[in-house]
Parts: structure tokens; C-alpha cells; sequence
């Protein structure tokens, strides 16, 4: 057996907090909240309900994940978050609609209590939304250190041993690497000079970073994915990962394509329409949002398919994402797919997927387990890129000289074996070795 990984305990409360106190955000609170009174299962996490098998089979040990590793439990959480509407956690939940009125009543004291603290927000970088709760000062630096004020004040008037954060605010426009991502001196340069590439979102990423927060990014914006914060994450030791939860039709993607791999059969198309109503669906409306969002959707298939090495299957695949947004439906999208797909000899075949699924109800486990493990990883003294946590978002963050991992059961392979590799315990290899022994 390897020895294992020192991991510092979970002792004391854990603060969470959350850039974006929209449907996401308060689907997660309100369900852990839920969840602590036992009203409800945190169905979709693999912290609270997933196993792990150790060993081999015959030896039956399989214990919950959250009682192998050292995890905070759901009663350590305190929540906290920034918005650009001064909504408590509970008005903002009703106005999101995805939680029904009766058991947000349940819960309403523990969630109308958490209110947000005021954005660092340009509507320049998420051009359909206008706040009204927003911070102000010269530069984009002042921004970052009132940020780290709040950070650190919310840390101390809880009493808090430890924080982590996950962004869960809108997607921004989309912006391309700029030579002030370089490198820390030259992105520090750029947040005094109120440079256009530096999105508000980076502005929490710099402020989380510098106060030693672990911060997770669940939208597809560029945010932690340059040069700079990977440096500054290294030279801060605060573990950072992203991006853009892998939630709906991008996780059917997931999991279908994999398998269409494993069969070695063909793909010619892959259509995928979406309507949605929610918030997030308006702000996808704005054309530069929505190119964020499908250069994330669109690189999955290319990684996992591999057309350079199987160019008879899947090279000139045509793959087109769509996004519409239809007020109506809500948070209750709805996701098609066709696929074109061929076999033995070439032959034609067709898949339609028609995926009625609520949006936030598949991200917030998502929001539970990155603040859990996040915590963890930092408990263990890791920092920069979390790539163990692939499992969660639609664009893995990797190291610039790798390519991401798409598959999700090769993530999920990796996000255990990471697990057993830090308790000691031997990595599963789904060798058979009872036919020569
Ligand atoms: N729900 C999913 O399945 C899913 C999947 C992948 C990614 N995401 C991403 O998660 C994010 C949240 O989604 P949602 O459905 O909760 O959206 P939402 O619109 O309901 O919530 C976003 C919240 O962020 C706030 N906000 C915007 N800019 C901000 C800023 N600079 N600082 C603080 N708050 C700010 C908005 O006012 C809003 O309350 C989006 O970026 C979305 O693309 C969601």
C-alpha cells in the first residue's frame, strides 16, 4: 500500500461563496438547506450518495465517498455570494422559479438571511443585463481589493475556518486570450489601466486568488483559463478548476459519444437545438454570450471522437449547437439531438434524443461536490489545476502542453482513483487476474 496524502482535517464551518446568486446559486442553497432538514435527498451528488469500491472485488469494500475521504459535511456550510440585484436568497429563488413556493416556505428563515453583497459588474461583458447593485471605484484593481474586503469580512463575521468559491454568475461575452493574460506582472498592469480584456469575472478570480480561496468556474468564460491566474494560483497555492458545469444536453454528449466510440461505429452529424427560458437562456440571447457558451459545447465531440486517428468514422462530422431562447419554458429546458450515425459497411442510421431536463436541478449537486472537493484540495495542499475534477465541466482546464479529457467515464475513473491514490489505496485497473496467476 503507497502512504498516503496528509490531509489537514475539516474542522470548523466552511464558507461557500458565490459570485451569481441566480437559479443555479439558490437551487443549491435552498437544497442543501432542504437536505439538512431532511426534506428532500441530494440526488445527483456523488459526495453524498456515490461509493467507491477499494480493493479487489472479493474483499467488499465499498464505502461512501464521504466517509472515505475527509469531506466538510453539509452542516459545516455557510453561504455567501455577490449579485447585481439586491434580492435575499429567497426572493431570488421564487423569481428563478425552478423550487416550488411550498418548500422554499420550509426552509424560507435559513435563506432569506443570506443576502448578497454588491457586484463588480460591466454590462459592456454581459450586454442584456443592467444592475443596480453594483460596486464602484477608479479602477479594476480598487474593484479587486473591495472584493477581497468582503471576502475576508464575511470570513470573519461568520467565524469561518475555511472558504471556497464557485461562479455561478452569467456568462459573459466572449473574449479571445490577450497578450495582457500573459503573465501576472503584465495582467496586474492591465487591472490598474481598467484594460477591456480584463472581464469582471477575472476581477473575482484575482481578488479570490490573492485572498487564498479555492474558486471553481461553472460558466465558459476565459476567467481562470489564462496564463496569469494559473501562475498567480501556483504562487498563492490555491487550487483552481472549470469550466462550465457539464449539465444537459452537453452531458448526454458525454455520454453517448463514448459509446458510439467504443463500437467503433461512425458519426456524419450531430445536431443539438435547445429552448429555454430562464434567465441564463435570455442572456445566451446576446450573440457575444452565446459564442462563449458554444466554442464549450462545441470542442466536446472533437476530443472525444478523435477524428485524426479515426478519420473513416468521424472525419467532416458536421456538429452545430443551438440555443433559443422561449420564456415560457423557464428553467425547464428542452434539449434535441439528431444524430447521423453509420455502421457495418457505411450504412445510415439515425438517433433523436429529446431531453426535457431543469437546468439548475443538474448543476446544483454540481455546485455542492466542486465546493466539497475544492475544499478538500485544499486541505491537501494542491494547487493550480484541479484536472481530477474534469468529471464537472463541459471544458476541462488542463495544462496548456495537454488536451482535456471529455470522456465521462474515463473522468470518473480519474476522480476515484485520485481519491484512492490520497487514502493510499491501490488504483483500480479493472484488470482481470484470475486466468494467469
Ligand atoms: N444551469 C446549468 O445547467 C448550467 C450549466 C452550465 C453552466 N451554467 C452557467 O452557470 C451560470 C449561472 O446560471 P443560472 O441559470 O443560475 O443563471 P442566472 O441568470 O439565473 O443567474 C446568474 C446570476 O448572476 C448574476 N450576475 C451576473 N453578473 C454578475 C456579476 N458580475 N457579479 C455577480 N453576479 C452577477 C445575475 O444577476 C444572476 O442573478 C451561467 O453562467 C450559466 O451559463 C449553468
Amino acid at each position: 500500500m503507497k502512504k498516503p496524502t496528509t490531509i489537514e482535517q475539516p474542522k470548523g464551518k466552511l464558507g461557500v461563496l458565490l459570485p451569481g446568486l441566480g437559479a443555479v446559486a439558490t437551487t443549491f442553497i435552498a437544497g442543501v438547506e432542504a437536505v439538512k432538514k431532511g426534506i428532500a435527498k441530494p440526488i445527483g451528488s456523488l459526495t453524498q450518495m456515490g461509493s467507491i469500491r477499494l480493493g479487489k472485488r472479493p474483499e467488499n469494500r465499498v464505502p461512501m465517498i464521504k466517509d472515505f475521504v475527509e469531506l466538510a459535511t453539509l452542516e459545516d456550510i455557510v453561504f455567501g455570494g455577490w449579485d447585481i440585484f439586491e434580492d435575499n436568497v429567497y426572493e431570488a429563488a421564487i423569481k428563478a422559479g425552478v423550487l416550488e413556493k411550498e418548500l422554499l416556505n420550509q426552509i424560507k428563515p435559513e435563506i432569506e438571511n443570506i443576502q448578497p453583497m454588491k457586484a463588480v459588474f460591466d454590462s459592456q461583458y454581459v450586454k442584456k443585463l443592467h444592475g443596480t447593485y453594483l460596486k464602484e471605484a477608479p479602477t479594476k484593481y480598487d474593484l479587486a481589493q473591495l472584493l477581497v474586503e468582503d471576502i475576508q469580512n464575511f470570513k470573519k463575521v461568520n467565524r469561518l475556518d475555511r472558504l471556497v468559491a464557485i461562479w455561478c454568475a452569467s456568462t459573459e461575452v466572449f473574449l479571445n486570450l490577450d497578450p495582457v493574460h500573459a503573465s501576472l506582472d503584465l495582467f496586474e498592469k492591465a487591472l490598474k489601466e481598467n484594460h477591456p480584456a480584463i472581464a469582471p469575472s477575472m476581477i473575482y478570480a484575482y481578488a479570490l486568488i490573492s485572498a487564498g480561496v479555492p474558486f471553481a468556474n461553472g460558466a465558459p468564460n476565459l476567467t481562470l483559463d489564462i496564463p496569469a491566474m494559473i501562475e498567480f494560483a501556483k504562487q498563492q497555492n490555491v487550487p483552481i478548476a472549470g469550466k462550465d458545469f457539464k449539465t444537459g444536453q452537453t452531458l448526454m454528449k458525454t455520454l453517448l459519444a463514448p459509446g458510439f466510440k467504443a463500437r467503433m461505429l461512425g458519426v456524419s452529424g450531430w445536431f443539438s437545438t435547445n429552448i429555454l427560458g430562464n434567465r441564463d437562456g435570455e442572456v445566451l440571447d446576446d450573440p457575444d454570450s452565446f459564442k462563449t457558451k458554444e466554442v464549450s459545447k462545441l470542442g466536446v465531440l472533437e476530443h472525444i471522437l478523435q477524428p485524426n486517428v479515426y478519420p473513416d468514422l468521424y472525419k467532416g462530422m458536421f456538429h452545430k449547437v443551438r440555443i433559443n431562447y422561449y420564456p415560457p419554458r423557464g428553467d425547464n429546458k428542452e434539449g434535441w439531438d439528431n444524430i447521423d450515425i453509420f455502421g457495418w459497411l457505411g450504412y445510415p442510421m439515425q438517433i433523436k434524443v429529446d431531453f426535457l431536463c431543469r437546468d439548475s436541478i443538474l448543476a446544483a449537486p454540481i455546485v455542492l461536490d466542486l465546493a466539497l472537493f475544492m475544499d478538500l484540495s485544499q486541505r491537501c495542499k494542491w494547487r493550480g489545476i484541479q484536472e481530477w475534477l474534469s468529471f464537472y465541466f463541459k471544458t476541462p482546464m488542463c495544462a496548456p502542453e495537454l488536451y482535456p479529457e471529455h470522456d465521462l467515464f474515463i473522468q470518473l475513473i480519474k476522480l476515484k482513483n485520485t481519491l484512492r491514490h490520497l487514502k493510499g489505496e491501490e488504483l483500480i485497473t479493472h484488470l482481470g487476474t484470475e486466468y494467469y496467476d
